[in-house]
């Protein structure tokens, strides 16, 4: 008796080992999606998505391409928010982090911060569709 009632303790404890490790792993995930200063919100509706094309094509499409992954005088932006990291580097692909490459460029891209809260939204509206 004091043998299996062992085993099912251990597997109690192996099981509760499990779940919490899944836990952990789902919340490392996602780290950036909480709410911070760098949010917007974020808009599905066709007249944002043809707003933000729009302005993609005065203010990006310069140097980046919508519809292939190439790399113009930036990264080609097809599916941008649908793979995990985003091209140059390399940080997860949330719009937190684009709207920081915005504001504070990683590298050579000139930066954005003239952009109204209304103009991300809709750009982002337009990025998700890529
Ligand atoms: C003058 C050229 C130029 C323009 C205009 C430009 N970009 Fe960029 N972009 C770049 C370059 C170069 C990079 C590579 C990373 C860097 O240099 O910061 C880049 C990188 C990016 C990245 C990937 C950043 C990363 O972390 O990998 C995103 C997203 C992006 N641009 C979005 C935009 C959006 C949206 C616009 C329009 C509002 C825009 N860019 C306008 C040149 C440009």
């Amino acid at each position: 008796m004091a043998h299996s009632s062992n085993v099912v303790y251990l597997r109690i404890v192996l099981w509760s080992l499990l779940s919490i490790s899944i836990v952990l792993a789902c919340r490392g995930e996602n780290p950036r999606n909480s709410a911070g200063s760098n949010t917007i919100e974020a808009k599905r509706d066709y007249e944002s998505i043809n707003r933000g094309q729009q302005l993609f094509q005065e203010q990006c499409g310069f140097c980046h391409r919508a519809n292939s992954t190439a790399y113009h005088a930036g990264p080609g932006l097809k599916g941008i928010l649908k793979k995990p990291r985003l091209p140059t580097s390399n940080y997860p692909a949330t719009v937190e982090n684009i709207l920081k490459q915005l504001k504070n460029p990683y590298k050579e891209m000139p930066s954005f911060q003239h952009l109204t809260d209304e103009e991300l939204s809709l750009l982002i509206a337009y990025l998700n569709t890529l």
